[in-house]
């Protein structure tokens, strides 16, 4: 790791660069601008609830001069669909209307998704209540510092006494899938994955990580 590049909370202060993290990483991995045009959209539903609703699982690379990378998620997916519902959507709602009809852009595919936290909650996924996302900036990438910001997550994880995580990536995205493999998840069947690979894990990082919940 870079001397200058550390691990720390997110602090208030980060709120830009979590949002420009998320869009250059949002699609499939890569660059999202192209995709989605309005910048808000994708750090809205992927990344500013995390930071907003637990924020002491939300951590941040810094290079010494800003947040390059993130990992967040939460203990409780179901705790969280709920908090997400009842605090963070309606904070939405000025900015990003409502569908009323079915969704004919790649941004109101995500639209949809935003009105419907429930849909993370999964059956199959009960016995791992913790999930997150992980992103980082391309110039950070393959330097370690991914498997740094896991730590620091599982980690935390781990001391609040959450046994299990989740989490779910697009399926094309496989340079992310073979992240995760190195780091020990195993895929989750679900009968009904769409464009997702569901992956898990314990959070104890000295018990062996194949281990199933
Ligand atoms: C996926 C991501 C979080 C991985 O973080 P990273 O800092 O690049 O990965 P690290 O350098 O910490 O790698 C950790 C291990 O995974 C392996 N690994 C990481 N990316 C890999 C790849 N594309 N192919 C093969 N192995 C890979 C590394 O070789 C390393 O193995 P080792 O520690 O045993 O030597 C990061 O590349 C990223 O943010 N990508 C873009 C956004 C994204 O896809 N996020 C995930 C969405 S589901």
């Amino acid at each position: 790791m870079d001397p200058m590049t550390i691990v720390r909370p997110y602090r208030a202060t980060d709120h830009a660069a979590l949002y420009d993290i998320c869009v250059r990483t949002a699609h499939e991995g890569g660059d999202s601008r192209h995709i989605y045009p309005d910048l808000e959209l994708m750090p809205s539903i992927f990344a500013a609830p995390y930071a907003e609703l637990e924020p002491d699982l939300t951590f941040v690379l810094d290079d010494g001069e800003r947040a390059v990378g993130y990992v967040l998620g939460t203990a409780d997916t179901p705790a969280f669909v709920e908090a997400y519902r009842a605090s963070w959507l309606p904070r939405l709602r000025e900015r990003f209307p409502a569908l009323d009809g079915p969704p004919s852009t790649p941004s109101e595919v995500m639209i949809d998704l935003m009105y419907r936290p429930e849909r993370m909650i999964v059956p199959e996924l009960a016995g791992y209540p913790a999930h997150l996302h992980i992103d980082l900036l391309p110039d950070h990438q393959r330097k370690g510092h991914g498997r740094a910001l896991m730590n620091a997550f599982l980690d935390a994880l781990h001391r609040k006494g959450v046994e299990y995580v989740h989490l779910g990536m697009v399926t094309a995205n496989t340079a992310a899938r073979a992240f995760y493999d190195r780091l020990g998840f195993h895929e989750i069947p679900v009968a009904d994955p769409g464009p997702l690979t569901y992956l898990g894990r314990r959070t104890d990082r000295t018990a062996p990580p194949t281990a199933e919940a």
